[in-house]
C-alpha cells in the first residue's frame, strides 16, 4: 500500500465510522467528532498548490476571524501571558491542538483553514507565539 492508498483507506474507514454515528475512537484525530460546518472545514480538499504561506499569512487569511477578538476565548496573538501558560503544554501539544481541533472544537480543526498543510498551521501558531512575546522568556 502506498501512502495515497493508506490515508484513502483511513479517510474511508473514517467516513464509514462517521455515517453510522460511532463515537470517535479514542486516540483518533477529531474527524468524526466535529459537527455540521465544522466537516466541511476540516475535510482536507486539494493541496494548495505553490509556495508554503507564511504563518503571518495563514494568521490573516483564517485564524484572525476569532483569535485577532478573542471569540469564545481564543488567545489574543498579543497575550503572552495566555500563550505563556498554554505554552507550557509543550509547543507539539500547541501545534497538535490548532491541527486536530481543540475543547468540542471551540477552536476548530486547523483553524478552519482546510487547504492549510500541517506546516502552514504550524507555522501560523508560531507566528502568534511569537508575536505574543511569550517565547522570549523560554
Ligand atoms: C472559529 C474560531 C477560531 C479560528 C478561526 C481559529 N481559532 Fe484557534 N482557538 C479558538 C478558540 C475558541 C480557542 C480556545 C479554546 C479553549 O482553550 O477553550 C483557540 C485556541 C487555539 C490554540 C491553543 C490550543 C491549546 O492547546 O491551548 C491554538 C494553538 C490555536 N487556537 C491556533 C489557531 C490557528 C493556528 C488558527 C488558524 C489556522 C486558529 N487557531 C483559528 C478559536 C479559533
Amino acid at each position: 500500500m502506498n501512502i495515497d492508498q493508506a490515508i484513502g483507506a483511513v479517510l474511508l474507514a473514517a467516513a464509514v465510522v462517521g455515517s453510522a454515528g460511532a463515537p470517535a475512537a479514542a486516540g483518533q484525530p477529531a474527524v468524526e467528532g466535529t459537527q455540521g460546518y465544522r466537516d466541511e472545514i476540516y475535510r482536507p480538499t486539494e493541496p494548495r498548490k505553490g509556495k508554503p504561506r507564511s504563518g503571518r499569512q495563514v494568521y490573516e487569511y483564517r485564524c484572525k476571524a476569532c483569535h485577532a477578538k478573542s471569540t469564545q476565548g481564543a488567545p489574543l496573538p498579543d497575550d503572552d501571558i495566555e500563550w505563556g501558560r498554554r505554552a507550557r503544554q509543550g509547543i507539539s501539544v500547541l501545534v497538535k491542538h490548532a491541527i486536530e481541533g481543540y475543547n468540542q472544537q471551540l477552536m476548530p480543526p486547523r483553524g478552519g483553514c482546510a487547504n492549510c498543510s500541517d506546516a502552514e498551521v504550524r507555522a501560523a501558531v508560531m507566528y502568534m507565539l511569537r508575536r505574543s512575546g511569550a517565547l522570549r522568556s523560554r
